[in-house]
């Protein structure tokens, strides 16, 4: 039996994707032989948590050669000041306000809280990126969220007025003693806001290339909502993202200690009336998923038959579930451009295809764009739309395959 990790029920498996390597596993040579492990994804029809049965040991996933770099985007950069203006802003902050985030990164989000003198705490796993935010002028505790930590900042300073946390929640497994850290953690008054790609979006766009080792959970609100309620917290607020593709911002506080927004009720309801709580709607999912594999190679082949260059662009951690899960190998697609220089002369995880530096690519000359960053597409499209003139095409494959 494969448990839930929030409520202990028997999940209901939906896909499996087969052996999948660590998703952001860029390698400095060709490797056969890499670590891999078994990834399917299941229902719990209790909780309404959408979670992966298996997931690698997270050392093996963050550590010191961490290849996703938040202030790579120029987009999440202003996102992220606009999320930390209107925090202080709602949340009155000053120099006696204390705020803690939840896998700071490379600082993208804290900076903003430091700047403006509020004392910021990240807790960041990633030795690389960490010490990027340390040298922002960040406190920066380089270890996993647990209880330790959790005594550690309420011993050096006091409770947290305000938690944040992006893209880092969905990522933990154990994500009950999360939740409970955070009670201790958090000020009677004060908030957790957090923000996860969402699965309504996830099921509505056949995005399923969120799905990769780094993505434990892909939450609802109904599932933050039984989650926070079995920890003695409450949801209380739900604000849709376009972050990576449609994400959720979710805003949590003690029990009984704030009035809950309506936004939680009604996203709930538009939930169930997209079917989130069905097994149904996962099957149909998955069938969706395999009609996108089928006609994406089926277009990758007949490319090659006609001697067109297909290139991919952005060597995105989505890109590996995709890669890896449709058996796209390097004869169909040669090489990936990406604009981080620790991906730079890679090869990608598990189909080991060639990673160039983006400064490359207009002389690649290709034919094809396979976009790999789709959620990014508003963006590049506009920065590539004089190139792309020149008789070349996209190919997107979210919410279905086109060639534009
Ligand atoms: N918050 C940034 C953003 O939105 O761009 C970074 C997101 S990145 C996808 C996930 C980050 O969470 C990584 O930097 C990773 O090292 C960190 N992380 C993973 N597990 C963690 C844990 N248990 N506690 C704290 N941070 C964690
Ligand atoms: P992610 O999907 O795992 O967040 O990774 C985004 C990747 O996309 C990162 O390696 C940078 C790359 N990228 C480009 O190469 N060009 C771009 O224009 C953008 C927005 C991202
Ligand atoms: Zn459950």
């Amino acid at each position: 039996m494969n448990s839930c990790r929030v409520c202990g029920n028997n999940l209901k498996e939906f896909i499996n994707f087969g052996m999948m390597p660590i998703a952001n596993s860029f390698k400095k040579t060709i490797q056969i032989d890499e670590y891999k492990f078994q990834m399917s994804v299941g229902f719990c029809e209790n909780c309404m948590t959408v979670q992966l049965i298996n997931q690698p040991d997270p050392v093996k996933m963050f550590h010191e050669n961490y290849a996703f770099f938040s202030s790579s985007s120029n987009y999440m950069q202003t996102h992220f000041r606009e999320f930390a203006n209107k925090v202080i802003e709602d949340r009155l902050l000053d120099k006696k306000s204390i705020v803690v985030e939840i896998g700071c990164n490379d600082g993208i989000l804290l900076e903003n809280f430091k700047e403006r003198k509020i004392i910021s705490v990240g807790i960041e796993p990633s030795k690389n990126v960490a010490r990027i935010a340390e040298k922002k002028g960040i406190d920066v505790i380089n270890e996993f969220f647990n209880e330790n930590v959790v005594n550690q900042i309420v011993k050096k300073f006091k409770k947290a007025d305000v938690i944040l946390s992006a893209n880092v929640i969905c990522h933990i497994p154990d994500i009950n003693s999360i939740f409970s850290g955070i009670k201790k953690l958090l000020a009677s008054d004060g908030l957790f806001i957090f923000e996860d790609p969402y699965l309504l979006d996830i099921i509505n766009k056949n995005s399923f290339d969120q799905i990769y080792d780094e993505h434990v959970f892909l939450f609802s609100a109904m599932s933050v909502s039984y989650l926070a309620n079995k920890n003695d917290l409450e949801l209380i607020c739900v604000q849709p993202q376009k972050t990576h593709g449609g994400s959720m911002r979710y805003t949590i506080g003690h029990k009984n200690a704030h009035k809950i927004d309506k936004s939680v009720v009604n996203q709930i309801s538009l939930e169930k009336t997209n079917g989130l709580h069905l097994f149904k709607s996962y099957c149909n999912f998955e069938i969706n998923i395999l009609k996108i594999k089928v006609e994406l190679i089926n277009l990758l082949k007949i490319l090659k038959s006609e001697n067109k260059t297909v290139v991919g662009y952005a060597a995105t951690s989505k890109s590996t579930t995709l890669i890896n899960f449709f058996g796209i190998t390097s004869d169909l697609l040669p090489v990936i451009f990406d604009t981080t220089p620790n991906k730079f002369n890679t090869y990608s995880p598990g189909a080991n295809i060639p990673i160039l530096p983006y400064s490359l690519f207009h002389e690649s000359d290709p034919d094809y764009v396979l976009l790999f960053a789709w959620n990014h597409s508003e963006e590049i499209m506009t920065k590539e739309a004089s190139f792309m003139k020149e008789n070349r095409k996209w190919i997107l494959y979210v919410p279905k395959l086109q060639v534009i």
